[in-house]
């Protein structure tokens, strides 16, 4: 079981497109997976046709200890469930804001009814922020994948996400590993795109060995712009149900290959309760 928080506080570089698609085609492969959508906005709920109308269950019903995280969730594919948001969740960064351990709410959730143990992967579309949602993320997991827009200033941004799983893996969660980077939205081609990636390499290679993304990995995969991808959350529909044979259906097909084929230290433990500060 694998659990990973798609996360990038930059704002529309392909974080709940890469949720959605990765986890399609993993449980394409025949991986049972879960997404948990954390982002208020409730894109990846819709991305997946779910349009979680107010007074349905969602993610905020877990935060708030008011249901289950099994009376949230939704099959929506063949091996595919969600546990869906809307903007009820913006609450959330409000009301945990004095609670102590708010940290831990979702892990504990999730532990409690074992949800981690009942999937093969767990993946978590993150908010654009780095509030108590995306660190409830990254204390109840143990992957980050971060999406990449390989452009000017995307290294800038990645330094203070990077400083933060650093905070995390020291004060919260000592299992938290960043393991890839995605680059997405990717134009073949062109320069620009070539040096980002290169400036990343040069960066990742020579970091400590005790950072928490020392082993993060560059996957291969590029994540073409293709249209079809922009098209496919209106239609409530994964690319692979909504255009199969499109270059984003090769792309996150890729992805998912990579991912599934990725050294995963067996048996990688789940956060446990002693890692509370
Ligand atoms: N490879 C791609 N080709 C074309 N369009 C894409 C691609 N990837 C993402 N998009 C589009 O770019 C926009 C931003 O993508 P997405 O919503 O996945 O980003 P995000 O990081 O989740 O955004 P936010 O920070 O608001 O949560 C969306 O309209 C999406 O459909
Ligand atoms: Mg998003």
């Amino acid at each position: 079981m694998r659990t990973i928080a798609i996360m990038n506080q930059k704002g529309g570089v392909a974080k709940t497109t890469t949720s959605v698609n990765l986890a399609a085609a993993l449980a394409r492969s025949g991986k049972s997976v879960c997404v948990i959508d954390l982002d208020p906005q409730g894109h990846a709920s819709f991305h997946l046709g779910l349009d979680a109308a107010p007074g349905s269950r969602t993610v905020y019903d877990v935060f708030a200890e008011q249901c289950t995280v099994d009376d949230a969730r939704q099959l929506v594919a063949e091996n595919l469930s969600v546990i869906p948001s809307n903007i009820d969740l913006a609450a959330v960064e409000v009301e945990l804001s004095n609670t102590p351990g708010r940290e831990f709410v979702l892990r504990d959730a999730l532990n409690h009814w074992k949800l981690q143990e009942r999937f093969d992967y767990v993946i978590m579309d993150c908010p654009p922020s780095l509030g108590v949602l995306t660190i409830n993320a990254l204390c109840a997991v143990t992957e980050v994948l971060i999406p990449l827009q390989p452009h000017f200033f995307a290294l800038q941004g990645l330094s203070k996400l990077f400083e933060t799983t650093a905070l995390v893996t020291r004060r919260l969660n000592r299992d938290l590993r960043v393991t890839g980077v995605a680059l997405c939205l990717y134009e073949s081609g062109t320069r620009l795109a070539a040096d980002v990636t290169e400036d990343l390499r040069l960066f990742l290679t020579s970091s400590d060995a005790d950072t928490p993304w020392a082993k993060a990995k560059i996957f291969k995969t590029r994540i073409r712009r293709n249209i079809k991808l922009a098209e496919a959350p209106s239609f409530g529909q994964s690319i692979f149900d909504y255009a199969k044979t499109c270059p984003g259906a090769r792309d996150y097909a890729e992805l998912g290959d990579e991912v599934l084929a990725m050294a995963q230290a067996a048996g990688s433990p789940l956060p446990l309760q002693q890692n509370a500060a």
